[in-house]
């Protein structure tokens, strides 16, 4: 099951993400985070020791690897160069399982902390600066997540950037569930509703999480706010102890975290795993992007890497 974290600046997207990632691995289950947010601050809050966060290995930075093994022998793509983010799989290409051993993982991708492997799409670098915008980055994540093919009770938790940008690509159609993260705040609501907008027009499924819900008020004017905007309030976490904490460096080990807390982060889990896969309209998500990136900017010779008899199942 596919997850995302969107939202403001600052709402908690990443320590969201990394509760609900800790989590979900905390039971066992297979857990894939991958970090597509601008700042690559997800490691941290996942609790990677410095010495790890300092030398994880990027997406991005091995797109070459990924795009080769993709490929495989699809017949509609002779050379890995010519893939996009949008590429979609066809009858030929490989695809991905959350766990697996591929050249993939093995060249971006590590565990970083026990039983939860982490992948960034990577941060701007001074060549990229003016020159390359960060969809280049999170393209090697979108190519990724077009590919992989995740069973139930397997998580995939990508932590997005801020702002609308998470919609202006076509990350934000890769994911079973899209969580929104909003403060109990009208300017939060104001965003979320502006979300809701992109979201229905791509049939995104999207629902809420408040976040530093302090009491009772908060939640009501959540509820409120968020029934005009016609989505879902999913759970509401407070004000953490062992968030802060975390933030002053202490154990991020999720077993700190307070039971309210960590039921709201399960009810989330519990809404994700109610969502039914459908992997026909996984690809035809893929296939409608991949056509509007063919003809906006990319060249319609693109079109011939569709696979019209294709769809990828676990
Ligand atoms: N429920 C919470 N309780 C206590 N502190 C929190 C909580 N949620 C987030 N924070 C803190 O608020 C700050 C912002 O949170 P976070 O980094 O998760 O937000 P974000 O949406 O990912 O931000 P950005 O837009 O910069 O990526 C962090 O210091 C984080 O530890
Ligand atoms: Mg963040």
């Amino acid at each position: 099951m596919k997850i995302a974290f969107v939202g403001k600046g600052g709402s908690g997207k990443t320590t969201l993400a990394s509760l609900f990632a800790l989590r979900a691995a905390g039971t066992g289950a297979p857990v894939l985070a991958l970090d597509a947010d601008i700042n690559q601050d997800l490691a941290v809050a996942l609790g990677a020791p410095p010495a790890v966060t300092a030398t994880l290995p990027t997406l991005s930075g091995h797109v070459d690897v990924l795009k080769e093994w993709l490929r495989g022998d699809n017949p509609r793509l002779p050379a890995a160069e010519q893939m996009i983010k949008t590429t979609p799989p066809g009858r030929g290409s490989r695809l991905l399982r959350v766990v697996e051993d591929n050249p993939v993982y093995d060249a971006a991708v590590r565990e970083v902390v026990p039983g939860l492997r982490l992948g960034l799409a990577g941060a701007f670098d001074d060549a990229d600066l003016g020159v390359a915008c960060f969809h280049a980055k999170t393209g090697a994540v979108e190519l990724l997540l077009g590919h992989l093919v995740d069973g139930p009770d397997e998580y995939v938790v990508v932590d997005m950037t801020a702002g609308a940008d998470a919609f202006a690509s076509g990350l934000f159609t890769r994911f079973d569930l899209t969580v929104l993260v909003c403060e109990p705040t009208e300017r939060a609501l104001g965003v979320v509703r502006q979300y809701a907008g992109y979201a229905r027009e791509f049939g995104v499924r999207l629902g809420v999480v408040g976040n530093k819900v302090a009491d009772p008020d908060d939640e009501a004017f959540l509820r409120a706010g968020l029934a005009d905007a016609g989505v879902e309030l999913l759970a509401c976490v407070g004000s953490s102890r062992h968030v802060r904490a975390g933030d002053r460096g202490a154990d991020r080990a999720v077993d700190g975290l307070e039971p309210e807390n960590a039921a709201a982060v399960d009810a989330v889990r519990d809404a994700l795993d109610a969502v039914p896969q459908d992997w026909v309209r996984f690809q035809a998500d893929t296939v409608a992007l991949h056509r509007r990136n063919a003809q906006a900017w990319a060249g319609a010779h693109l079109l011939d890497q569709i696979d019209p008899e294709f769809v990828p199942v676990p």
